[in-house]
C-alpha cells in the first residue's frame, strides 16, 4: 500500500499537471472529466486527504458539512474561490488555497480581447462572413468604437487589474481605478485611483470588471451603476458573471445606453443567458480567460505546490481558508 497522501482530481486536467500528481501523490482521477454532484462530492470524499478541484465543484456550506473528516486540504485549480464556502470549510477544518498570479495574463488578454471585439463590433462582423450576408461595403458599413486613447475603468486593481491596465497602455488609453485600497505609485502605474466606484463609473468610456464575487460585489453592475457609465460605453466581465445584473444589462443594450458589452462569464455556466443571442451589441465567449496552455500547467503545478508545502508541513503560499 502507497503511503502516498490520496489526492481527488475532480476534473480532467493538463497531462504535465497530470503526471506531478501521479508521481508525488495516488491519485484519483477523472478521466471522463465529468462534473460531480454535491452528493458525489461528498460520497468521494470519504477515502482522499485532499481535493484539486477547479471552480465547477460546488463546496457550498451544506457539502462542506458532509465532508469525510480524512480531507485535510481542497487545493484549488482556480484563482475563484466563491464557489467554496470558506466560513464553513474552515469551520470544518480544511485548509483552501487557490491560483493567484498564474492566470493575469492569460485572464487580461481575453479581457483586451472582449474590450477589442466589443468596440470594433468582431463577432457581429465574422458571423456576417460566414453567413454570405456581406453583400455591400460604404463609409457608414459596421462603424465601430475606436479604443486607442480611450478612457478605461478598472474595477479591481489587483493582478489581473493591473495586467489590463498594461495592455490598455499600449493603446493609449489613459487608465482609471477604483480599488478598495489605493495602490502604491509603482503599482498604479500612473493610473488615475477613485476613491468610489460611481466617480469611476461616470468617467469610463470602456468599463472592466476584475474583482472578486462576494456577497459585497453581486450585482454591483445594477441598472443604477450602469445608468452612471457615459452613453456609449462599453463593459467587459472577465471575473464572474454574479458582478452583473443580467437583466439590466440586456436593457441598457437595447436602450443604446451601452454601445457594447463583452462577456467571458455568465449567471449561468455552462450555457450562458438564452435571452443574450439576440443581441448583436454582444461578444461572448465560454468562460476561457485562463485557457492557454501555458496557463493550465502553471495553474495545475501552482495547486500542487500548495499540495506539497500542506503534506510537507509548511504554510500553503497560496491559502485562503
Ligand atoms: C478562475 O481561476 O477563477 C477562473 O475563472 C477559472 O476557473
Amino acid at each position: 500500500m502507497s503511503d502516498k497522501p490520496r489526492l481527488w482530481i475532480t476534473r480532467k486536467l493538463s497531462a504535465a499537471t497530470e503526471a506531478r500528481a501521479r508521481h508525488d501523490y495516488h491519485v484519483i482521477l477523472n478521466p471522463e472529466d465529468r462534473v460531480f454532484t454535491a452528493e458525489e462530492l461528498v460520497a468521494g470524499s470519504a477515502d482522499v486527504d485532499a481535493i484539486l478541484p477547479c471552480h465547477s465543484e460546488v463546496f457550498s456550506a451544506d457539502v462542506a458539512a458532509q465532508l469525510s473528516d480524512r480531507v485535510k486540504i481542497i487545493a484549488n485549480h482556480s484563482v475563484g474561490v466563491d464557489h467554496c464556502d470558506l466560513t464553513a470549510l474552515k469551520a470544518k477544518g480544511v485548509v483552501v488555497t487557490n491560483t493567484p498570479d498564474v492566470l493575469s495574463d492569460a485572464t487580461a488578454e481575453i479581457a483586451f480581447l472582449l474590450l477589442l471585439g466589443a468596440a470594433r463590433r468582431a463577432s457581429e462582423g465574422d458571423r456576417m462572413v460566414r453567413a454570405g450576408a456581406w453583400t455591400s461595403w460604404s463609409p457608414a458599413f459596421m462603424v465601430g468604437q475606436q479604443v486607442t486613447g480611450k478612457r478605461l475603468g478598472i474595477v479591481g486593481m489587483g493582478r489581473v487589474g493591473r495586467v489590463m491596465a498594461r495592455r490598455a497602455r499600449g493603446f493609449d488609453m489613459e487608465v482609471h481605478y477604483y480599488n478598495r485600497k489605493r495602490l502604491a505609485p509603482e503599482l498604479e502605474e500612473g493610473a488615475t485611483f477613485h476613491d468610489n466606484l460611481d466617480d469611476l463609473l461616470a468617467v469610463s468610456e470602456f468599463l472592466s470588471l476584475h474583482c472578486p464575487a462576494t456577497p459585497e460585489t453581486t450585482d454591483l453592475m445594477n441598472r443604477e451603476r450602469l445608468a452612471k457609465l457615459p452613453a456609449g460605453a462599453i463593459l467587459v466581465n472577465t471575473a464572474r458573471g454574479a458582478l452583473v445584473d443580467e437583466a439590466a444589462l440586456i436593457e441598457a443594450l437595447q436602450s443604446g445606453h451601452l454601445a457594447a458589452a463583452g462577456l467571458d462569464v455568465f449567471r449561468q455556466e455552462p450555457g450562458g443567458n438564452p435571452a443574450f443571442a439576440a443581441l448583436d451589441t454582444l461578444f461572448m465567449l465560454p468562460h476561457i480567460g485562463s485557457a492557454t496552455r501555458d496557463t493550465r500547467d502553471a495553474m495545475g503545478f501552482r495547486a500542487l505546490d500548495n499540495l506539497d508545502a500542506f503534506f510537507g508541513g509548511r504554510e500553503p503560499a497560496d491559502r485562503v481558508a
